[in-house]
């Protein structure tokens, strides 16, 4: 979209001001699809009163709303807001959608169901908040895709009700319409089944309040009560009343429901279900056993007692089925069902939870690891692997949801990750998140509606508080929002990033702790353009037993005298990896030349075990066979240290031809990571 015309229309948006029938992107978040533009505005006052023509099973909700966004005074005068269900709107094939008509009195939204008028009510609450007025004229809009979720892991970190009732009120302002709860991983239990009762009394604890604490040291459970215990649950009554405020918020909350993996907690407390039958030893059920179903059954039956929601989510990633290969209950499984992998096994597992789900008229969403060994027939498939699973899921006919890790996963550094707290992930701009596009532009229609939508996940590894939760989603989780709802032509980063800044304003202002965006220091200063510098261009000679990494090769043979320097992560495609060894490389530079200063920069991402060298030595040479040493440094590497980019260099006055730059592992192994070797 052209941008003086954006600019043009957010000048009048800003003032409330009229203008001839024009159709725009409103100045709101998520973008409205059309609107159309006439003269005058609709002023919110003391005494605006509203009216509902809605069902009885939505008004209640409704009527809540409008008073809870302080929407009208429900007094006399100063105009009207009526919200009115209808039978069908031109224009709006979405239940979702909705239609406003605004003049100077009066404010008629309408919609064909309850949610549709409950995002009539969020859109004209962003006016308000924002204007005190709406301009005249027409708003017609509707979601891009139905699914339009966040998921929040309360395994690693406990968060209460209150809080995730707050959350969804974010969330709903923003049209989000799904809740994904990770209700249990090793971590923790957090849901009440009254039917296994050391699920909550036993599995819900552990011996360390952070994660970080317990992860990297006893990783015990307690028994709650005990002096020991960190962690807690929901009881049954607590997911009542979360899912009755979502309902009100026309917001779907899923549980998930980890198997046949990440389940180390309730093995602990269940050993039976695992194969070796001891605690503390698996994390995978055991898929021989008949009685790992009956468990899992009844658990999930109570769940849907508890979670009305179309869709349970059953996990099923990461499943090391270690055990499984060598279990006679689960060899003799394969043998009977003439299952020829473990990759297999688990596919049957998830099959037969999926018939249990599907008996009780709901469906199963998995992670993407559920297509191996073959996807269960009516499995809608959540992508997390990469964005590139889209193709895979929806070419065998099986809906999609997209939460690919390298643009959704928000444990990741939002900011230069020198100035952000710890992260689990790499760096994870706004602007990235908002660059994705979950359906590739070769979909026809049919392809298309395959994918149900878009996701943003909060693990929590790393995010042992509240506040740090609300830090690490919002404003991201407004790019999910505006990727969910607006239609994907219109995409304009810099106008979307003025609207976040202010709906982060915003949030802030409700209470919530949102990173700030007018504060962001952006991508590494030396991305920004290309390092001139000696040996630019110049050519390199790897040591046979120090290669590079194929897959991180930061643009191969020339990557480290391209002038390309690496941004805040390793994964941007311009930093150069080594894991075998350490690095070993030589600089040609044509002719004997002065040197004055050799350096390069390494990074430190203690998650995904990048560190920094344990030693660099550079060498000289005339004739790449004799070498002198003109620099040795070593470096302590602190292993707890989550984040660093350093230099190693040497200055000095010398002049060679040949440049040797070694650089050491430390003893914990790991990777390698730098993105030039610069000669002065
Ligand atoms: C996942 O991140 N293991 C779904």
């Amino acid at each position: 979209m052209n941008k003086w015309y954006i600019a043009v229309l957010v000048a009048l948006m800003l003032s409330c001001a009229g203008s001839d029938n024009k159709s725009a992107v409103y100045d709101i978040l998520p973008a409205t699809r059309s609107a159309e533009l006439t003269e005058g505005k609709f002023v919110f006052g003391q005494g605006t009163t509203f009216s509902i023509e809605a069902p009885a099973s939505d008004s209640t909700a409704l009527h809540r709303n409008i008073v809870d966004c302080a929407l009208a005074a429900d007094g006399k005068g100063n105009g009207n807001i009526t919200l009115k269900c209808t039978d069908g709107i031109a224009g709006i094939t979405s239940p979702e959608g909705y239609r406003i008509e605004v003049s100077e009195r009066n404010i008629l939204a309408e919609a064909t169901t309850g949610a549709g008028l409950f995002y009539a009510i969020q859109t004209i609450r962003q006016f308000k908040e924002e204007h005190g007025c709406i301009p005249c004229g027409t708003i017609t809009d509707e979601p891009a895709f139905p699914y339009r979720g966040m998921m929040l892991d309360v395994s690693r970190h406990f968060f209460g009700k209150e809080f995730i009732k707050k959350q969804i009120k974010a969330l709903a302002q923003f049209k989000i319409n799904r809740l994904h709860l990770h209700l249990t991983d090793a971590a923790g239990w957090r849901v009440e089944i009254k039917r296994y009762p050391r699920l909550t009394q036993f599995a819900a604890w552990r011996s360390a309040p952070q994660w970080k604490e317990w992860w990297f040291g006893d990783r015990l459970y307690a028994e709650e009560g005990s002096p020991q215990a960190h962690g807690g649950y929901y009881t049954q009554d607590d997911i009542r009343e979360i899912v009755s405020y979502a309902a009100d918020h026309y917001m779907t909350v899923i549980p998930e429901i980890e198997m046949p993996a990440h389940s180390e907690e309730v093995l602990a407390a269940y050993p039976e279900y695992s194969c070796t039958h001891e605690p503390y030893r698996e994390a995978d059920f055991c898929p021989g056993n008949e009685k790992s179903f009956e468990f899992l059954e009844n658990v999930l039956s109570e769940i849907m007692e508890i979670f009305p929601s179309e869709y349970i989510h059953i996990g099923g990633d990461e499943a090391a089925k270690r055990s499984w290969g060598q279990c006679p209950l689960c060899r003799a499984r394969m043998k009977e069902e003439s299952l020829s992998s473990v990759e297999e096994l688990q596919s049957y597992f998830i099959q037969r939870i999926e018939k249990y789900v599907n008996s009780k008229g709901r469906r199963i969403i998995g992670w993407d690891e559920i297509m191996e060994g073959g996807t269960a027939p009516n499995a809608t498939v959540m992508a997390w692997r990469g964005s590139e699973l889209v193709d895979q899921i929806t070419e065998e006919g099986h809906m999609a949801i997209m939460s690919p890790g390298n643009f959704c996963y928000f444990d990741s550094y939002q900011d230069a990750p020198e100035t952000q707290p710890m992260a689990f992930g790499p760096y994870l701009p706004l602007e990235k998140v908002y660059s994705y596009n979950p359906v590739p532009e070769n979909y026809d229609s049919a392809r298309a509606r395959l994918v149900y939508g878009i996701q943003g996940n909060l693990w929590t590894e790393y995010v042992p508080t509240g506040e740090m939760a609300e830090y690490m989603a919002y404003p991201r989780m407004l790019a999910i929002a505006e990727i969910g709802w607006s239609n994907p032509k219109v995409r304009d980063y810099n106008d979307f990033r003025r609207r976040a800044t202010k709906a982060t304003t915003r949030l802030r202002s409700q209470g919530y702790n949102a990173f700030d965006l007018a504060g962001e220091h952006g991508e590494r200063r030396e991305t920004r353009g290309t390092t001139h510098h000696l040996a630019k261009g110049a050519g390199t000679i790897y040591a046979p037993d120090s290669p590079y990494n194929a897959k991180y090769n930061g643009g191969g043979e020339s990557a480290l005298t391209d002038g390309i320097r690496g941004g805040w992560t390793y994964t941007d495609g311009r930093w150069q990896g080594f894991i075998r060894k350490g690095m070993d490389v030589t600089i040609d530079l044509g002719a004997v030349k002065e040197i004055k200063e050799v350096k390069a920069a390494f990074m430190q991402m203690c998650m995904p075990e990048v560190w920094l060298p344990a030693k660099v030595t550079i060498s000289i040479s005339n004739d790449n066979r004799t070498f002198n040493g003109i620099a040795s440094i070593s470096h302590n590497i602190e292993l707890h240290k989550p984040y660093e980019i350093k230099e190693y260099g040497w200055e000095g006055h010398t002049s060679a031809r040949y440049i040797r730059y070694r650089a050491e592992r430390g003893e914990q192994g790991g990777w390698l990571f730098t993105d030039e070797i610069i000669i002065n």
